[in-house]
């Protein structure tokens, strides 16, 4: 690929599809997936690192894809709300979220939904105090919190019924 001058390389993997890209070197992962990639599930809500809702998973791990530099992101695999591994049509957070009402105007939600799967994916039954700090950082101005939490913990409940059998 010709890279525009000022322009830099970056390979990166997202929801398994292997991308080469030309971006300027201050553009963050959450422009790149927005304006580049239109992933546009990713949501932009303070830029600065306040409010969670930009969250992506860099392998296992949440991050914030505001204050991530695209250029630090090179060979990483990323995941996104887009790129969940569904069944029918939603993972098992997914679902409980919306069984449980914990979602309003949505805005929060793609941050919350993958925060929980890494949660969940490191620790299947988190007590209550471990859900709270799994999505510590997270703003929702919506709903209050509880029925968040509810849905973690139901999405936890069910996975552990059904084993490991099915995705998060
Ligand atoms: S938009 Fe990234 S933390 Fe708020
Ligand atoms: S549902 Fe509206 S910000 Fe959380």
């Amino acid at each position: 690929m010709k890279k525009r001058p000022g322009k830099q390389l970056l390979e990166l993997t997202v929801n398994d599809e292997f991308y080469e890209l030309a971006v300027e070197p201050q553009e963050t992962l959450l422009e790149v997936l927005r304006n580049h990639l239109g992933l546009t599930g990713t949501k932009e809500g303070c830029g600065t690192g306040e409010c969670g809702t930009c969250t992506v998973l860099m392998g296992d791990e949440p991050i914030l894809s505001c204050l991530t530099l695209a250029m630090d992101c090179r060979q990483k695999e990323i995941r996104t709300i887009e790129g969940l591994d569904r069944e029918n049509g939603l993972t098992v957070v997914q679902d409980a979220f919306l069984q449980q009402g914990a979602v309003q105007c949505g805005f929060c939600t793609p941050g919350m939904i993958l925060a929980t799967t890494a949660l969940l994916e490191k620790n299947p039954n988190p007590s209550q105090e471990e859900i709270k700090k799994g999505l510590e950082g997270h703003l929702c101005r919506c709903t209050g919190y509880n029925k968040i939490f509810e849905a973690v913990e139901q999405a936890a409940a069910r996975k552990s019924r059904h084993g490991d059998s099915g995705s998060v």
